[in-house]
């Protein structure tokens, strides 16, 4: 019965949120992949499933154990292009895509049926570009509130806002994953948050459940155009 009466600054919203690294595969035992551990992605699909929003979380390789939370949606994939492929099909339904997954930029040209088996002294991996799976939804919007995350190690500033604009994105959350406390692998988070205007909100180091709440109240209050 308490199910029916949750309210929330999200209700009756849909949420999508990615997390986690894209294993782009080389041969079955072999991959590429980045150190992203899905704890910010996780903790996003947490906090607006808290906020009353129903959440679909798509997760790719994590550190951790995603949320258990059977009102969470999950959907377990591996590369960017089955990445590509789960939030595309759920485009249409979805009011707000927080993208904090990690994609691989390039996959291997050849991912090889059986394990390659050794044999020159040095060997070439050629790789071939992946598909921006932000770039792709920031051109198919209509409607959706579309967020990125970019992971730096200096000049966050010039290289989020240039993603902003070039994906279409309506607030970006910028890192810098070389400063202690923030980025991959921890707890805490130290971003900040733009929009085309400029800069929205700094947060000091926090844990990756409050930025997820500050980032999720700024899409609520911007979808609703009420201050929260
Ligand atoms: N992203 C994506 N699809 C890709 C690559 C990145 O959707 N193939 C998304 C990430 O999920 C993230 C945002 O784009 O939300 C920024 O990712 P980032 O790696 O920082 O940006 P890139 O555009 O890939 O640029 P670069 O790696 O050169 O900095
Ligand atoms: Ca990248």
């Amino acid at each position: 019965l308490q199910a029916v009466n949750v309210k929330g600054p999200l209700a009756g919203k849909k949420v999508i949120v990615t997390a986690g690294g894209t294993v782009e595969r080389i041969d079955p035992v072999r991959y590429i992949s980045n150190d992203s551990s899905g704890k910010m992605g996780f903790a996003i699909a947490r906090a607006a499933r808290a906020m009353g929003a129903e959440v679909t979380l798509i997760a790719a390789r994590t550190d951790e154990t995603p949320p258990q939370d059977p009102e969470i949606t999950l959907i377990r994939v591996e590369s960017a292009q089955s990445m590509l492929e789960a939030v595309t099909s759920r485009w249409a339904e979805c009011d707000i895509l927080i993208k904090a997954a990690a994609v691989a930029d390039y996959r291997p040209m050849h991912s090889a049926d059986s394990k390659i088996k050794k044999s020159g002294d040095t060997m070439t991996l050629e790789l071939v570009k992946t598909t921006d799976i932000l770039e792709t939804l920031g051109k198919m919007k209509d409607g959706q509130f579309l967020v990125g995350f970019a992971a730096e190690t200096g000049n966050a500033e010039y290289y989020a806002k240039d993603k902003l604009v070039r994906k279409n994105l309506d607030l970006i959350v910028a890192n810098d994953v070389s400063t202690e406390g923030a980025g991959f692998g921890t707890d805490t988070n130290i971003v900040s948050i733009y929009d085309a205007g400029g800069l929205v909100l700094d947060l000091p180091l926090s844990s990756k459940d409050e930025v997820a709440r500050r980032l999720l109240t700024l899409a609520a209050e911007r979808i609703s155009g009420v201050a929260l």
